[in-house]
């Protein structure tokens, strides 16, 4: 039996883990959902989300794929064969999200050479929609291919399938890089961001709740699936990662520092675009609430305003969009490996192969984000997979693990593997409270989307339907690639392992009462 990857250190584990949350999710898709969902209250709602799902959840991530020694498919088939097809459903989740993250990453990449002129002058939202999107009026009217947004596509993912190419070897030495550097960078830009004039006001936009929004359903819709996004959680990733570490590592105290690092992360950064709306309303003369279309454009605007602000913006431009490209590439390449370790795990494929193959597609699904209308699309897309993919799978999470496995033993296990030790509270969480919760924001979702008039996003039904049918698409692959046959090894460890669950069962299966 081949022995699987195991992560280098300790540290290298921690690093990946945190390196696969800090992303675009922190300094991109963090700024612009927490300006759309009323700045302070939406804060709040994040942290209340961060402690009672996303950090619970990590743990059971983390657990399940230590548990089973599989990635997600493998790790839910071994739960029971019959529920292999959602392990594949939550990677293509993750899968379909990493196809628009590498256009994002396109998006830094073409700053990155913009910055060496400041090419988008005084003006960035007009650059950025106008010159480097071609942005066209409604995402029906596809507009024209943007060249240079797919040469960037390609860079992205030569780079992504260049970082993954040794395994878990080159990913525990890449991260130190990936993720160290990018905080000192952000101190600067976070300093420069709440001293620029007119920050104030930014800041208490971003800092005073509005205390009755947080009776809008949506905004905790937007406040839990952020948490999920940011800490990777519901993408089958962190169940690979967590299928790589040694039997020390404490699970608790992990999925504890990984949590709080994501989250003090993003609300930095939240520093730094904040204090930038409040400079732009001054300059404009309008509320903080007006200044910019709030939006996936919104970091490629704040953040060129923030860097003319700077002395020496060329070298701040340079530095500032490496730094966002190194905290998407541990990000991106954290989802390959969680679709190549499965691909490796049930057709016994090479590290190559599967890496080269989750690459090729990637980069074709990709090119449709680079026309004209691809940012409508990236918005629609995005929207539609963290709103209704992303709670989907974490609510079959929870039931699977909790119901079927069962709550109680995974508890023991995870406590088994910690030096912390988590209670009782954590399987009510798991088995009642997190499902029924984001079933109900979901319901609300959904009764909005049919009832409202074309919903407050501007969402039309047509583009309800396309959102439904990449669901439906991810779905049916999850189905059909389910019943191929795995390798011999992949089939019949089930068994084996499935037996060693029913034999331990005081260990692991928990109490039957
Ligand atoms: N956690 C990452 C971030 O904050 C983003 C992310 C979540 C992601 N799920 C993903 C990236 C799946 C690629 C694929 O940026």
């Amino acid at each position: 039996m081949a022995k699987r990857d195991v992560w280098g250190s300790r540290t290298a584990f921690v690093l990946a883990s945190i390196g696969s949350a800090i992303g675009l999710g922190n300094l991109w898709r963090f700024p612009y959902v927490c300006y759309a969902n009323g700045g302070g209250a939406f804060l709040f709602a994040y942290a209340v989300c961060l402690l009672i799902a996303g950090i619970p959840l990590l743990m059971l991530e983390f657990a399940l794929g230590k548990r089973m020694d599989n990635a997600a498919p493998g790790a839910f088939r071994r739960i029971h064969p019959k529920f292999e097809w959602f392990g594949w459903f939550a990677v293509g989740i993750g899968f379909v999200i990493v196809t628009y993250y590498s256009g994002i990453m396109s998006y830094c990449i073409n700053y990155f050479v913009y910055s060496f002129n400041l090419s988008w002058g005084s003006n960035p939202e007009t650059f950025f929609f106008g010159k480097v999107l071609g942005m066209t009026d409604q995402p029906w009217e596809l507009g024209k291919l943007q060249w240079p947004l797919l040469i960037g596509l390609a860079i992205a993912w030569v780079w992504i399938v260049a970082s993954v190419w040794k395994g878990t070897k080159t990913v525990g030495k890449v991260v130190w890089f990936t993720v160290l550097g990018p905080w000192l960078l952000l101190l600067i830009f976070v300093i420069r961001g709440v001293t620029l004039d007119g920050a104030a006001e930014g800041l208490r936009y971003y800092l005073t709740p509005e205390w009755s929004k947080l009776l809008i359903p949506q905004v905790w819709l937007a406040a839990i699936t952020q948490v999920f996004f940011s800490l990777t959680v519901g993408f089958g990733v962190m169940i690979a990662y967590g299928s790589f570490i040694d039997d020390k590592t404490c699970i608790v105290k992990n999925a504890w520092i990984i949590g709080l690092a994501d989250a003090g992360t993003a609300i930095l950064g939240g520093f730094a675009v904040f204090g930038a709306l409040g400079h732009k309303a001054l300059i404009d003369g309008v509320a903080v609430s007006a200044v910019v279309k709030s939006g996936p454009g919104l970091t490629f605007v704040t953040y060129p305003e923030i860097i003319n602000g700077l002395p020496f913006p060329q070298l701040f431009g340079l530095l500032f969009f490496t730094m966002l490209g190194l905290l998407a590439i541990d990000s991106a390449f954290s989802l390959v490996e969680g679709v190549s370790a499965a691909l490796k795990d049930k057709f016994g494929w090479s590290h190559k192969r599967s890496n080269i193959t989750v690459g090729l597609f990637g980069l074709a699904l990709g090119i449709p984000y680079m026309f004209g209308a691809g940012i409508h699309m990236l918005d629609i897309v995005d929207r539609f997979m963290n709103f209704f993919g992303l709670t989907i799978v974490v609510i079959g999470e929870c039931l699977i693990v909790g119901w079927v496995f069962k709550a109680s033993g995974m508890r023991r296990f995870i406590n088994s593997h910690s030096e912390g030790k988590i209670g009782i509270w954590w399987d009510i969480r798991i088995q009642l409270i997190l499902p029924a919760l984001i079933l109900l924001m979901i319901g609300f979702e959904v009764y909005e989307r049919i009832m409202g008039p074309y919903g407050d996003f501007g969402l039309r039904s047509q583009e309800f339907i396309f959102g439904w049918l990449v669901i439906i698409i991810v779905f049916v692959a999850s189905i059909l690639i389910s019943s191929v046959k795995g390798t011999p090894e992949y089939e019949g460890r089930i068994s084996e392992i499935r037996k060693d669950i029913a034999d331990r069962s005081g260990d692991t299966r928990g109490e039957k009462s």
